[in-house]
């Protein structure tokens, strides 16, 4: 059968139990078969749509007879939910983030930091824009020729899904650029969002229909424009404001003000209140005045943005991690609630952290359910900050308090005070447990060797025995960030960790194996079946190959983050030589330590961990267990960066005159080269500038090629 007949068949209840149970075991074998082609082969024969009429179809034969549910039935299965996904896109440009900042220093301090990296007076004149930060989500929308090709969600930031169907059902979003002059290619870059009117509407017809309220306009937003069915999306009034963009061939203007107005130019919404200022009182005062003016907009803002002006100084700035060094998002004060504290709960992390969790008698704030809020660690909950100064007064939190807490955004919720007058006559103070709630190890808080303090956090010491460590690692490693291995959630973790399936990253890789031996095969459980197991399979094949920062990343490697483990990706490009070099790197004398820590991202404490991990006898068997499964792609500089340092290694010494320090290291890195702090036989170059001393001796001495600051710029020019 096939869809094109779907609208002759006959309505399921004039179906005989016999007819039905034929159409649905037709059924069942098409639908597994288009997830094969989906899962497998990455090659589906049919649209998304026509899948999903299989789908009700399919469903509705179970609704009219009951007795085909069985647990053999692909509604009982998890992995065949193909309908639910979209295709992914590379942003040719990374979408980033945005540093935040919530006191008005903070903005003087980024004015102040911008100056210094740029070895400018306090007075030279610097101009920013100012906008509202829209709380909606991203969107990138490309266009050749004038005309709308695609339309991708941020995602990671590297690669977002395919939405380019439900973007062009958005009136503010045009399917031609209008004017003259519209270069060949334009990546325009905004943010979807909901109104306050639009989004109470849409709730209401949830409601009317039985269905989950959104939380929030954000989210309504997110689930209208992540909709399989683009009519869905057509009858959410979404909008959009332009206030960024990707790749473009030729730019329409050389500031962000221009820009924004060449935007408009093309037929796109930006914002109203965009306002170029000129010093820190201006910026502050068109913050003060947007937020004033918040609850009017009749959209949901959370606060404003600041970017340099002058698109040939942002380029100088350059990037810091994942955010643009040139803006800053100047958040408005997190809103608050107050409610009660009716439990604490300790979660063990997979680094083996004790992490109390405030359970709390359910409140609203801003619009979201609050139930669970984080307590941070042990002192936090003493009354007790990071310096072992006193905060909160130095009140201590005790169950059955009542508590304030707070909510910015998507930052977890925090507990920030307690109300003293409500204690309980009978509240104790918390005893924080010194033995791990999972495994019933010893829980300690280590003494940082660096500066003698006790750590803050409590730690388990149960290492891979803690079956709350190994399980959450597990958790990371499949997590969508690294390994990304569809149909191996949380719960399947779990289920796979209980049963001794899988206790340890390399046993994810032998488990198809194990399963084909096996008697108690995952195809004949409960809850399982053949197109499942096949589905689950396929995807942790598709990971045998998998890029080195995933697999960095993916290690939970404590301290490493996406953003070190791309840093340590790109500067050792091979699995096996970041893994030489922490070894090496154990000896703090050694070049290889010097080398480690002089990676520009990767401080001290990110180190220190590295080389523990690597130190450590479980770790090593485990990765050689892993790399016998699985290949790690090597990272090589990013393909866009072709430059004479490209893949070099450079040391910068002496007092340079014409950049910064920082700006010298961050042009070297845009430019593909690693910097590095010391010159050793890995240099390759010295930019030495005025009283370079040992450096630029041990140059010499190793016959590296030496310049001066002239000779740099002749070498990588201005750009
Ligand atoms: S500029 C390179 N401008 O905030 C920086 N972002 O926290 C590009 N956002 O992912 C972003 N309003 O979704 C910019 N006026 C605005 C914004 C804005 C909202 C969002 C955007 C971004 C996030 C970063």
């Amino acid at each position: 059968m096939s869809p094109k007949n779907a609208p002759s068949l006959k309505p399921v209840d004039q179906l005989t139990l016999t007819e039905a149970r034929a159409e649905h075991d037709d059924l069942g074998r098409e639908i597994a078969e288009h997830d094969r082609r989906y899962y497998e082969e990455d090659a589906p024969t049919v649209s998304d749509a026509e899948y999903d009429a299989l789908r009700k179809r399919y469903e509705a034969l179970e609704g009219m007879f009951p007795e085909l549910k069985t647990t053999e039935s692909l509604t009982q299965k998890v992995g065949s939910r193909a309908s639910e996904k979209f295709a992914k896109v590379r942003h040719r440009v990374p979408m980033l983030s945005l540093a935040n900042g919530f006191a008005d220093e903070e903005v003087e301090e980024f004015v102040e930091r911008i100056r210094r990296f740029l070895q400018w007076k306090a007075d030279a004149p610097l101009v920013f824009t100012a906008e509202p930060k829209i709380d909606g989500l991203s969107l990138s929308i490309r266009y050749e020729k004038g005309r709308l090709v695609t339309a991708a969600t941020r995602g990671d930031g590297a690669e977002g899904e395919d939405v380019t169907n439900n973007a062009r059902t958005v009136g503010d979003i045009p399917h031609a650029l209008k004017g003259s002059n519209i270069p060949d290619v334009f990546e325009v870059r905004g943010e979807v969002y909901l109104s306050h009117k639009d989004f109470a509407a849409i709730n209401e017809r949830q409601e009317a229909a039985g269905k989950p309220l959104f939380a929030n306009p954000r989210n309504a937003a997110a689930g209208s424009l992540r909709q399989l069915d683009p009519k869905i999306t057509a009858s959410r009034p979404l909008c959009f404001f332009a206030y960024a963009w990707g790749e473009v061939s030729e730019m329409p203007a050389s500031t962000q003000y221009g820009m924004m107005e060449a935007l408009r130019g093309f037929g796109f919404k930006v914002n109203p209140l965009t306002r170029r200022c000129s010093s820190v009182a201006e910026m502050l005062e068109h913050y003060h005045a947007i937020e004033t003016d918040r609850a009017n907009l009749g959209y949901d803002i959370d606060g404003v943005v600041y970017k340099v002006d002058d698109l040939g100084l942002q380029q100088r700035l350059g990037f810091v991690s994942r955010s643009p060094r040139w803006a800053l998002a100047h958040k408005f004060p997190a809103q608050k609630a107050v409610t009660v504290l009716e439990g604490i709960e300790i979660n063990v992390g997979r680094t083996g952290s004790l992490n109390p969790i405030a359970r709390l008698r359910p409140v609203t704030v801003g619009g979201v359910v609050v139930s669970n809020a984080t307590l941070h660690n042990e002192d936090y909950i003493k009354g007790i900050g990071g310096n072992g100064e006193k905060i909160r007064g130095g009140v201590d939190i005790r169950i059955g308090d009542t508590v304030i807490i707070n909510r910015a955004g998507d930052v977890i919720p925090k507990v920030l005070d307690v109300v003293l007058e409500k204690r309980p006559a009978d509240a104790r103070p918390y005893e924080f447990p010194t033995q791990c709630p999972a495994c019933g190890s010893h829980a300690v808080r280590e003494v940082n060797p660096r500066t003698g303090k006790e750590d803050a956090v409590r730690r388990c010491t149960g290492g891979l025995i803690c079956p709350a460590q190994a399980r959450e690692r597990l958790k990371h490693f499949v997590s969508r960030n690294a390994f990304d291995i569809e149909g191996m959630g949380e719960q399947r973790i779990d289920e796979f960790y209980e049963e001794g399936l899988v206790q340890r990253p390399q046993d994810i890789f032998t488990l198809a194996e194990r399963n084909a031996r096996s008697l108690k095969r995952l195809e004949n459980r409960e809850g399982w079946g053949e197109t499942s197991v096949r589905n689950l399979f396929a995807a942790i094949e598709a990971r045998r190959s998998i890029s080195l920062n995933r697999l960095i990343f993916a290690l939970g490697i404590p301290h490493v983050g996406e953003t070190s483990a791309r840093l340590l990706a790109r500067h050792f490009g091979t699995f096996e030589a970041l893994r030489e070099a922490a070894r090496a790197a154990a000896d703090p004398d050694s070049e290889a330590h010097a080398e480690l820590t002089s990676i520009g991202g990767i401080g001290p404490v990110v180190a220190e961990a590295i080389i523990e991990f690597f130190k450590e006898g479980h770790n090593e068997e485990m990765l050689d267990a892993l790399l016998a499964q699985v290949t790690a792609e090597p990272m090589e500089a990013p393909a866009t960066v072709s430059s004479p340092v490209a893949g070099k290694t450079v040391v910068f010494t002496g007092s340079l005159e014409q950049m910064t320090r920082e700006e010298a290291k961050a042009m070297a890195e845009r430019l593909g080269a690693k910097v590095a702090g010391s010159v050793s036989k890995k240099t390759d170059l010295v930019v030495a500038g005025p009283g370079a001393g040992s450096k630029l001796a041990k140059a010499a001495e190793l016959g590296v090629q030496v310049m001066d600051e002239d000779g740099w710029f002749a070498l990588v020019g201005r750009g």
